[in-house]
């Protein structure tokens, strides 16, 4: 980012407001303002107006209390409307304005996370923070834009929680979970970057059993909103941040391990990601990672269709092992788990075909149809031999 020439800096409703209408603003800043707002609408109607103030490519900052407040030293009059974070992220995804040319802009969100302070300090995880940047509407948010609107859609995001069990969004919930965590050999205090982490649990599982201290990136909205507030009244360290992991960068040696449920399918360019990998593990650090793979070959035409709608990349298991290699990785383990993928996929086939009119009351017949028939087609295809699962640990050393 250039140096900002101009910056509104934590402003107040009143006179500044009016002030700064003529400015053309390169950054917005405030914290717990929003909060102080009695009526929705009246965040939206500011919102709005931010929207105006700032210039294209300028940015909004805010840091928000939400779900309750920090402290617990007695107040006679508390004005704060603390709120659930979904709600902050709805009002500014939703807000589209026009110039007197009848341009119009939105903002796209840069960053949403917890403050590092409170979850490592108080585990505390209801200060929160955005970046928005002011975008022209044309721009393309697209992959983002894909996963929040049509794969991870947040009722889509439940429907699938429902047969995967609560806090995941990937084959065999905690039952996969454990016995892959196991595999880590964890130690209190250590590092773990969860690439990929959905709604959390996995990362709320290594946390509490564990000891450890964990980072959950995820580039979809409706993923880590879901995740940050099931982070609210928990006592371990776990933090969420909206993050495109193929753009995202840390120090060197950061990260004791690096974890990675059923993400990496999304990524085109792997290579690249398993080297930033490598860097940001320590020496001796981990890696595992399950995904979704194909059998060596062509793929069916069915199969290259939905490869092809997903907007997957998928290898067989011994190319995605040698990816691995290929980064700088030693003690590669390559390993074809579709044998369990399949009698997983036929467990949660059968409990969800159990709990049909519960699962049409919650949801929907639409949803029911659509679960069904999903995983039903993933049988056939894992059945077939054609969609394979694999299991991936490396070592740093
Ligand atoms: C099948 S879900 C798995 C979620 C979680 N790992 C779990 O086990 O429940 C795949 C996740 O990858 C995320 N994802 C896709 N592309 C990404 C990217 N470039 N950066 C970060 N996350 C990404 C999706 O938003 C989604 O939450």
């Amino acid at each position: 980012m250039k140096y900002p020439t101009k910056i509104l800096c934590d402003f107040f409703f009143g006179s500044l407001v009016s002030q700064c209408l003529n400015l053309e603003m390169i950054m917005i800043f405030s914290v717990s303002k929003y909060c102080c707002l009695t009526h929705p609408f009246m965040v939206e109607n500011l919102v709005e107006r931010m929207v105006k103030w700032v210039k294209v490519d300028g940015f909004i900052f805010f840091r928000e209390s939400c779900f309750h407040r920090s402290g617990d030293s007695k107040r006679k009059y508390n004005p704060t409307h603390y709120r659930e974070p979904r709600f902050y992220t709805k009002v500014f995804k939703e807000c589209h304005t026009r110039d007197g040319s009848g341009n119009s802009f939105e903002l796209s969100l840069i960053g949403c996370k917890c403050i590092s302070a409170y979850v490592k300090n108080k585990k505390n995880q209801n200060q929160i923070c955005w970046v928005w940047k002011k975008v022209s509407s044309y721009e393309d948010k697209g992959f983002q834009r894909f996963l929040d609107n049509v794969q991870y859609k947040s009722n889509g995001i439940l429907r699938y929680e429902r047969v995967f069990g609560q806090g995941y969004v990937s084959t065999g919930g905690i039952e996969t979970t454990k016995e892959f965590v196991g595999k880590l050999d964890l130690k209190p205090g250590q590092k773990v970057l969860d690439v990929g982490c959905g709604i959390g649990g996995g990362d709320f599982y290594m946390a509490e059993n564990f000891d450890v201290e964990v980072v959950g990136i995820d580039l979809s909205i409706n993923m880590i909103s879901f995740a940050l507030e099931r982070a609210i009244g928990l006592n371990y360290s776990v933090e969420f941040e909206v993050a495109d992991c193929t753009t995202k960068t840390y120090p060197n040696n950061t990260f004791d391990v690096i974890y990675s449920r059923d993400t990496i399918l999304h990524i085109q360019d792997k290579p690249a990601l398993f080297r930033s990998f490598f860097k940001w593990l320590k020496p001796g650090g981990k890696v595992l990672i399950s995904d979704y793979c194909k059998s060596a070959g062509t793929p069916s035409p069915e199969f290259a269709e939905y490869i092809k709608q997903r907007g997957y990349d998928l290898h067989d298991v011994k190319a995605y092992g040698q990816m691995l290699r290929d980064a700088g990785f030693d003690e590669v383990i390559a390993e074809d788990r579709s044998d369990q993928f399949n009698k997983v996929l036929r467990r949660e086939l059968n409990a969800v075909e159990k709990d049909k009119d519960e699962f049409i009351c919650d949801f929907s017949e639409g949803d029911y149809n659509d679960i069904v028939g999903g995983w039903k087609a993933k049988l056939i295809r894992s059945s077939s031999g054609e969609q394979r699962w694999g299991l991936f640990i490396a070592k740093k050393k």
